[in-house]
């Protein structure tokens, strides 16, 4: 069932074009240039959104709140472990949004519950139909990834961000003409970083490393954090991911040349050349910088080593940039001879608080 693949993480690698493939049938109308997502046709917001996830399935509940903050919508995302809605102003004007995989998580499961106690709308993005949160929520939008069995969570998170893009343009002013584009390119792209093969290069290069930095700014901040979760969760090596920002208010002090930095950077922008001025401070400390680029920037006259992905939009450049992270988590903890499908200490869904 792995066909042809030594361990599952690396087959559900591969089957993300297809999932996003899935993930977007039916739900872009081309006459119209909209988005149209059947499953919320009933749902008709307008008030701030909140969500509520944990790991994996948190990151992309940061990428989607920054994707409608940026459509001047309201919007926060909160690790469901630590909501609480006598502190977070959550009323019936509220939508919150849990976003989990399995829809079994008893963390998220119970945000939602105190939300809707609360008075809020809620709304589950999950992969599992008929799951708790599928069938607890006012409404539920599926990712439609298949079956994930690894239990690090790699298509499902991809298929959660572009779910969670579409879901933010339904919830904000809709997409331009490009923005469509770019979403129904993205499988595709997906495809090309697939067929790269510098990740296993960059793993075998820094497999004794003394631990992995990962930084990145606004939609490759959440990038960041996802790629050093995948890397402590698969190879039991010390990861942190930063906003690229915060390196030199303290993580700094840990950069040496035993610590790889990666470093997510698209486009050229000011935000581009933000991230370009900290791996500069880190490659001052001798510390290799691994740039995942489109190319568009100078950061390879920096970078020790650069995994390619297509030029695209930022947005769709942090679901391409991720992929590059998921091949390096993946070939360290194959290195290591991990037990990649089924790391130690954890279960695929976390059913207790
Ligand atoms: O099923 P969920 O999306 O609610 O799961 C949430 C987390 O337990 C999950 O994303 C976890 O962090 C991943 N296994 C990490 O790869």
């Amino acid at each position: 069932e792995k066909s042809g693949y030594d361990h599952y993480m690396l087959k559900e690698i591969h089957e993300q074009p297809k999932a996003l493939r899935q993930c977007l049938r039916g739900r872009i109308d081309d006459l119209d240039g909209t988005v149209d997502l059947e499953d919320l046709a009933d749902l008709d917001h307008e008030g701030p959104i909140q969500f509520v996830a944990c790991g994996t399935s948190y990151h992309a509940a940061l990428f989607g709140a920054e994707r409608l903050q940026r459509a001047g919508v309201r919007a926060q995302a909160f690790l469901a472990s630590e909501y609480a809605s006598d502190r977070v102003p959550v009323d019936d004007e509220t939508l919150v949004v849990g976003v989990t995989q399995s829809g079994e998580t008893a963390d998220t499961l119970r945000a939602l519950r105190e939300a809707a106690r609360a008075g809020a709308t809620t709304l589950a993005v999950t992969n599992t139909v008929a799951s708790s949160a599928a069938r607890e929520c006012d409404h539920a939008l599926y990712i439609r990834a298949g079956p994930e069995i690894g239990v690090a969570a790699t298509k499902t998170f991809a298929s959660q961000q572009l779910a969670l893009a579409l879901l933010a343009f339904t919830l904000s002013d809709g997409p331009t003409r490009e923005e469509l584009e770019a979403l129904r390119d993205i499988p595709g792209q997906v495809r090309t970083v697939l067929e790269t093969t510098e990740a296993r290069a960059v793993a075998e290069e820094y497999v004794d490393a003394d631990a992995y930095f990962f930084i990145g700014r606004g939609y490759h901040y959440p990038v960041a954090l996802e790629g050093a979760l995948k890397m402590k969760e698969i190879t039991y090596r010390h990861a942190e991911g930063f906003a690229a920002g915060e390196l030199k208010h303290g993580p700094l002090a840990l950069v040496t040349e035993d610590t790889p930095v990666f470093a997510v950077v698209t486009g050229d922008d000011e935000t581009a050349r933000k991230t370009i001025g900290n791996v500069k401070e880190v490659e001052a400390r001798d510390a290799p910088v691994v740039a995942i680029t489109d190319g568009e920037s100078d950061v390879t006259r920096y970078a020790d080593h650069v995994l390619e992905i297509p030029a695209v939009s930022d947005l769709g450049g942090s679901v391409l940039a991720n992929v590059q992270l998921q091949l390096v988590a993946y070939w360290v903890a194959n290195l290591l001879g991990r037990s990649i499908d089924k790391p130690r200490n954890l279960a695929k869904s976390v059913t207790v608080e």
